[in-house]
Order: C-alpha cells, then sequence, then structure tokens
C-alpha cells in the first residue's frame, strides 16, 4: 500500500494509473478507522481496479464549537488497517494542501442542506461538499463509496455529483453495528466503560419505529413520541436535537410513513452528539 501526502504526488499517480487503463474506486474519510470504513474500502475493490482511501479531518465542515481539535487520531492504526482491507493507496494531505494560502472557494448544495444535520450544524455541509469535490477533481475516482449512517451527507453528494457533472458512480453501502446495535462511528471512543451502554438507545429508538410501522403505524408523530420515551428509558440524560422521517432519496419531510420513508435521529449521550437511521418501509 502506496502513502500518498501531496496533491502533487496524488495527481502523478492517478495520471500513471490512467494511462494504465486501471479504474480508480475513491473511500473518503477522516481518519480513525473502524469497520465501518473498511466495509467501504472492501466494496470500493469489488466496483475498482485501485481503491484509494483519504483521510483528512477536514476543518471547514466542524462548527466552532464541534470537535474539530480533539477529534481523534491514529495514522499508525489507521494504515495497518487499511492494509488489511486490501486498500492500495491512501492519501493523507495536510490542511494546507487541501486549503492552501488564500483560498476562498466553496462548494454549496443549496436544498438538500437546509434540514436535519443542516439544521443543526450550519455550514457543515458546505465544508464536506467543498473537501470531496476537491478529493473527485484530485483524485479523478471512477467510483466513490460513502456510508448510509450518513443518509443526508451521501444525498447532498450525490446530488453535488450529478449537478456537477462528475462522472462518477455513486455508491452509498450500509451501515455497520457494534454487536448491541450501536452504529460504528470514530466518536464512539468518547465513551467510557460506564457511559457506552446507553449509546444503544439510538438503535432502540429506531428498532421501536420499525415495529411500530410493522404493526401498521403510520403516524410520524406517534411513531416519534414512543421512539423518545425508549430512548429516555435506556438513557434518561440522552438530549434528543431531532427525530425525522423523509424520503430517502429526494429528503422530503413527511408526517404519514410510506414506501421509502427513512427514520433519521441525532442525539447527545453524555455529551457525545450521534446520529443512526433506518429505512423503517
Ligand atoms: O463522512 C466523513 O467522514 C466526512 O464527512 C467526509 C465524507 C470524509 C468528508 O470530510
Amino acid at each position: 500500500m502506496k502513502t500518498i501526502r501531496t496533491v502533487k504526488q496524488m495527481q502523478q499517480t492517478v495520471r500513471k494509473l490512467v494511462a494504465q487503463g486501471k479504474t480508480i474506486g475513491l473511500v473518503p474519510t477522516m481518519g480513525f478507522l473502524h469497520d465501518g470504513h473498511l466495509s467501504l474500502v472492501r466494496k470500493a475493490r469489488q466496483h475498482a481496479d485501485m481503491v484509494v482511501a483519504s483521510i483528512f479531518v477536514n476543518p471547514t465542515q466542524f462548527g466552532p464549537r464541534e470537535d474539530f481539535s480533539t477529534y481523534p487520531h491514529d495514522e499508525r492504526g489507521d494504515l495497518k488497517k487499511l492494509r488489511s482491507a486490501d486498500c492500495h493507496i491512501v492519501f493523507i494531505p495536510t490542511t494546507r494542501e487541501i486549503y492552501p494560502k488564500g483560498f476562498q472557494t466553496f462548494v454549496n448544495v443549496e436544498k438538500l442542506t437546509q434540514i436535519l444535520e443542516g439544521a443543526s450544524r450550519p455550514g457543515h455541509f458546505r465544508g464536506v461538499t467543498t473537501v470531496v469535490s476537491k478529493l473527485f477533481n484530485i483524485i479523478r475516482p471512477d467510483v466513490a463509496v460513502f456510508g448510509q449512517k450518513d443518509f443526508q451527507q451521501a444525498a447532498v453528494l450525490r446530488q453535488m455529483t450529478i449537478d456537477l457533472g462528475y462522472p462518477i458512480k455513486f455508491i452509498v453501502a450500509p451501515t455497520v453495528r457494534e454487536t448491541d446495535g450501536l452504529a460504528m462511528s470514530s466518536r464512539n471512543k468518547y465513551f467510557s466503560p460506564e457511559t457506552r451502554p446507553e449509546a444503544v438507545c439510538l438503535y432502540g429508538g429506531l428498532k421501536k419505529a420499525k415495529a411500530m410501522v410493522k404493526a401498521g403505524e403510520r403516524s410520524t408523530a406517534k411513531i416519534s413520541r414512543a421512539m423518545t420515551k425508549e430512548i429516555l428509558a435506556v438513557c434518561p440524560s440522552a438530549q434528543i436535537d431531532y427525530i425525522a422521517f423523509n424520503d430517502l432519496k429526494t429528503l422530503q419531510s413527511t408526517t404519514k410513513v410510506e414506501p421509502g420513508t427513512i427514520c433519521s435521529l441525532a442525539a447527545s449521550v453524555h455529551g457525545v452528539r450521534l446520529i443512526d437511521n433506518m429505512k423503517v418501509l
């Protein structure tokens, strides 16, 4: 596995690969990798000859009161994991490589970013779309793979891919969960052994929603109330940011569960902001 740290070297490598007729799969990450990330690398391998994983903690997608400065890092561990998943190239640029002095050009998807995570985290998606479009321009992938856990991010980036005309196949891979159901996330590291069991409350809420829909309930207001009860029963101190029901593709919000409705939620559990989602019908 080759490690590349500069944009110039990455571009030269891409040019060589393209000249050899190789297709490229990209898995963008912010590092501190877990099995969820590795499943994205494996998925990319199924669709491309060469897989590039990027590791870059992107400052522009963090709000002023968010965890940019404390975001976990483990480059050695990440490289070991990527090697074990048969990744071919890892791109680890510095902040200056991605945002050179004087940088002032941003990419913004206007509508899909107004709700859910976009409403709770102003400017977040502008940072995500800007960095991913830079990665698309530098690496020129044929395929890019993102996780379903960040389903709004996937919808926003898919829209950006269409709008800017990137010739990239867009793949969204399923959420990988811990044995108790907690969605894998680099932020799970923030929990202590005492608080970690309560982090499963989001998954518990989503399972409740799915069970109610299976039993015939379609009112999102009723399901939200039952989910809140379920979440607080597991973690009484949880602060629920939102529970939302939207169309998986258009993100249109709905008051009645319909085929293609996805339930998503964000909550702060012992000071750690978690998100999760599930297609309920
Ligand atoms: O999902 C993430 O880890 C990030 O938002 C991404 C897509 C790597 C952009 O920084």
